[in-house]
């Protein structure tokens, strides 16, 4: 533990690995695996204990390998560790020491998880690969194996078994890039193939530098390049040194496109710890650095002050159970053009949204707004017509509708807003409307800041559906079976 923190203090990342596990696969960089807000990395080995009648569930978390993420979090986590002297003659001491600080229960065996206690929240488990133990909980492609609880030379003998048979699939770190042989340098092309079936459902289909192709494309999936040629013409030729953030980035087309037209520092926010995956493995195909931060995109906004030249808000606000709020804050955060997308309720109109055949009471409010607004003028100025309770019944009266439920099949929507209600939204938020590419695109940029407000440490909701489904915030699973239904 002193070692270890002796080396926060010069290190931003600092890894242990146990003297009896050998590192068998390194074309992944442990530090890709980051995650946002998480400072401790770990694998918890899940497992049948067969001493037992009947067998009996245990997990446990590994210490043999593990990733800190250097902050006061780490530094009192490990301190901690450090001072359950009862523990000194347990078998597994500061293993046992993080266990129990992790909430597991030690004694009496099998181990097992017990409460969430509050260290909790900053630990991010890896997959099994990180700490492969055969005879406990194996991967079936280890990236790091581990031999604990066994005799020194048999020990020694394994390791050296598996360090040969590791080296004959060992690859070249991730970080040596070849984009131009279409993918990272030494896979093959059965290799991203597989690579790209393993990492699940896709979202996004499209072409890697291998030619290989991510999913079947089958609905919901579509191609991205079609959203991306109705907002690109609104893009610079070089986006050299612009900071761009994507929000519910899903397996990173965006982001991809944004950083091959130049960007510089680039940010995806996902939640869904597969597309995050999905995300890592694209930006290392086409050999590019992406941000990727694996959280709730209301969370985040909440909790960031970054600001960014270009903000790419796709098909992501019905989704959100806030989604104006989080419309207002990602408005606060675009420093150029924000790309705003949204499904929108029933078919779209063919005029635009200040059509001159509206009753004339909705009528005089929407030309009214679009007029003042198109003329350059702040959305303080706009004097907006008072609207009537009859008006609000109006077919093309800007709403949203709430869904309690699913929506076709899909539990993860919350609101639906129709044709008109995009333009208004995004002008409240502070934006000025440029173009309306396509009835659910709106592409904007600021005209007003409102500024922000600071309640100390926000308490944020976490909120679901009543039959399942995602809950945020927080890092999560995909939701596969609503999802497909979409
Ligand atoms: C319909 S997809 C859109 C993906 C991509 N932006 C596009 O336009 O193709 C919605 C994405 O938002 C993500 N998402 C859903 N809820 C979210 C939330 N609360 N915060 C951030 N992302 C979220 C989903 O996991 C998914 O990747």
């Amino acid at each position: 533990m002193p070692i270890l923190l002796d080396a926060l203090d010069s290190f931003s990342l600092v890894a242990w690995i146990d003297a009896d596990a050998v590192i068998v696969d390194d074309s992944r960089d442990l530090a890709s695996e980051l995650r946002w807000r998480r400072d401790l990395y770990l694998v918890e080995h899940v497992f049948v204990s067969t001493g037992y009648v009947p067998p009996k569930e245990s997990r446990t978390a590994n210490t043999g390998l593990m990733m800190l993420r250097s902050g006061d979090w780490a530094r009192r986590f490990l301190q901690a560790v450090w001072e359950q002297e009862d523990l000194i003659d347990h078998h597994w001491w500061e293993n046992a020491a993080a266990m129990r600080l992790l909430g597991y229960r030690i004694d009496p065996p099998p181990a097992n998880h017990e409460q969430r206690t509050a260290w909790l929240r900053r630990v991010h488990f890896l997959d099994v690969a990180w700490n492969s133990m055969p005879d406990y909980q194996a991967s079936p492609t280890p990236r790091i194996v581990h031999f604990g609880g066994l005799p020194l030379d048999e020990r020694l003998e394994r390791m050296t078994d598996a360090l040969r048979a590791g080296s004959s699939v060992s690859r070249p770190p991730s970080r040596v890039r070849a984009v131009s042989q279409g993918g990272a340098a030494g896979q093959t092309t059965e290799d991203i193939q597989q690579r790209v079936d393993e990492l699940g459902w896709w979202y996004h289909h499209f072409e890697l530098p291998s030619g290989v192709w991510t999913g079947t494309g089958e609905p919901p999936a579509y191609d991205p390049i079609e959203r991306w040629n109705l907002f690109e013409p609104n893009l610079p030729d070089d986006l050299e040194g612009k900071s761009v953030l994507d929000v519910g980035g899903n397996s990173g087309y965006f982001s991809l496109r944004m950083k091959q037209r130049g960007a510089g520092r680039c940010l995806m926010v996902e939640p869904v710890v597969e597309f995050v995956d999905q995300a890592t493995f694209v930006f290392e195909q086409f050999g590019v650095d992406v941000d990727v931060v694996c959280e709730d995109v209301h969370a985040w906004c909440l909790t960031t002050d970054e600001r960014f030249d270009y903000v790419l808000f796709l098909g992501l606000f019905y989704h959100l159970k806030y989604p104006v709020l989080v419309l207002d804050r990602l408005a606060e955060m675009t420093k150029e053009l924000m790309v705003f997308n949204s499904h929108i309720q029933g078919v779209p109109p063919q005029a635009p949204g200040a059509d001159e055949s509206a009753p004339s009471g909705l009528g005089k409010l929407r030309r009214s707004v679009a007029k003042t607004l198109g003329s350059g003028q702040t959305a303080e100025a706009v004097e907006v017509a008072d609207a009537d309770r009859d008006e609000l019944w109006s077919a093309s009266y800007p709403r949203m509708s709430f869904l309690e439920g699913a929506y076709r099949g899909d539990l993860s929507n919350w609101w639906v807003p129709n044709y008109e209600a995009l333009e208004p939204l995004v002008r409240s938020a502070g934006l000025k409307v440029l173009s309306r590419p396509h009835p659910e695109m709106v592409v904007a940029e600021p005209q007003r800041y409102f500024g922000t407000a600071r309640y100390g440490e926000l308490v944020f909701p976490r909120y679901g559906k009543a039959e399942g489904g995602p809950v945020f915030p927080g890092e999560q699973r995909l939701f596969v079976e609503q999802v497909k239904k979409t």
